[in-house]
């Protein structure tokens, strides 16, 4: 699957950003009532935000989680926005030494927003630099090593801390546990994608009709990043074939080209699912077993194709590995063994669809 690079740095630095990418950045949305769907989340934190500034605080930290392409960063910088101050943005990779973070943290000003993504993927130096820093808004600068090294308390200024993570589940307990509020972002329902792709054909200025919309939100795996991307390129395929109006005929051709099926899986899903179904006759199998058979790092097949094949009910999770649903079979034209146990999954929206070639 293509992984665009949405790294903070590319979002501010101009000579890196792919025209798409300069896109992306125009279609987030700006406040909380430009941002469709996750109404949970929304109100939530528009409590949150809405308490603190009464008391004239700063609001506790936030922990965004959910798969990619669901809005945390953009959500991150609508808290930044709402609040009217400063958002600072790195991310857990980028804070390998403790110093880095020292050097961030120090340079805060009273009520910035300091947007940590892939918060998962911190140091653990930084991390326990972190937890000193989301509590008593203070570090400990340790100068010098060995037995002469001293460590010279620093205050910093209060601060939000938003965090963004895929995995919410290799969070560590303490770092969890200083975050005063959790927003779980869920894949996004068909109506929800409708609309975003309705605004997103609006600032693009793309003419499409609601069925076309309609078409393309059923094949967007339930994901806003994805629901925009496939826009994109049936935009260029109505411009490039057509007359640059895109009718759901125009739509469905567009998307055929660009190998998305009926479900919205992509070459990737498809090859997991057929890796699964036809190499370990349909599981158990582990997931690094699994992103070996197809090629791919176990964290894409696990954080990127794996949510959105469970949720659509073609993989269990089962304690033994994954294992392929009845569904998974008939999505890819084969009749499940007899023996299936996963077949009584409940499966959600699920339509009828022709026999793939998985292999082509
Ligand atoms: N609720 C929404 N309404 C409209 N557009 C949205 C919404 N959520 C996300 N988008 C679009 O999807 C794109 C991806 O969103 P964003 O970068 O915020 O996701 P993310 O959760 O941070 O992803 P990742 O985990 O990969 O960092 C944005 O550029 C924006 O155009
Ligand atoms: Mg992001």
């Amino acid at each position: 699957m293509e992984y665009e690079d949405e790294s903070p740095e590319s979002q501010v630095t101009a000579s890196y950003l792919r025209s798409d990418g300069e896109i992306e950045a125009s279609l987030r949305p700006k406040s909380l009532d430009d941002f469709i769907g996750q109404p949970r989340v929304r109100e939530q934190l528009a409590l949150v935000l809405r308490g603190a500034k009464q008391r004239g605080s700063t609001p506790d930290h936030v922990l965004l989680s959910g798969p990619p392409g669901l809005g945390k960063t953009s959500m991150a910088m609508i808290i930044a926005g709402e609040l009217g101050t400063a958002l600072r943005l790195t991310s857990g990779p980028a804070l390998e030494r403790a110093g880095d973070l020292a050097a961030m943290l120090s340079n805060l000003v009273e009520g910035d927003v300091l947007f940590i993504d892939e918060i998962h993927r911190i140091a653990r130096p930084a991390e326990e630099m972190l937890y000193l820093a989301m509590e008593d808004f203070r570090v400990d600068v340790v100068v010098g090593k060995g037995p002469g090294a001293t460590s010279i308390p620093l205050d910093i200024a209060p601060f939000t801390l938003v965090g963004a993570t895929t995995r919410s589940g290799a969070l560590t307990g303490p770092l969890r546990d200083r975050f005063g509020f959790t927003g779980h972002m869920d894949f996004y329902e068909p109506p929800e994608l409708l609309l975003i792709l309705q605004r997103s054909a609006h600032i693009l200025g793309v003419e499409i009709d609601v069925e076309a919309a309609a078409e393309i939100a059923g094949r967007s795996r339930g994901t806003p990043r994805i629901a925009n991307r496939l826009l994109r390129r049936v935009r260029d395929y109505a411009e490039v074939r057509a007359d640059g109006r895109v009718n759901r005929a125009i739509a469905r051709a567009a998307l055929e080209v660009y190998d998305v099926d009926t479900l919205g899986l992509d070459r990737l899903d498809r090859a997991v699912l057929g890796a699964l179904v036809r190499s370990f006759g349909g599981g158990p199998v582990g997931v690094s077993t699994l992103a070996v058979a197809v090629g791919e790092e176990s964290a894409t097949v696990e954080e990127v194709c794996e949510p959105f094949l469970v949720r659509a009910g073609m993989i269990a999770r089962t304690p033994r590995g994954r294992v392929a649903t009845a569904a998974a079979w008939e999505h890819l034209g084969l009749v499940p063994p007899p023996d299936l146990v996963f077949g009584a999954i409940e499966v959600r929206g699920r339509e009828s669809h022709p026999t793939l070639d998985l292999f082509d």
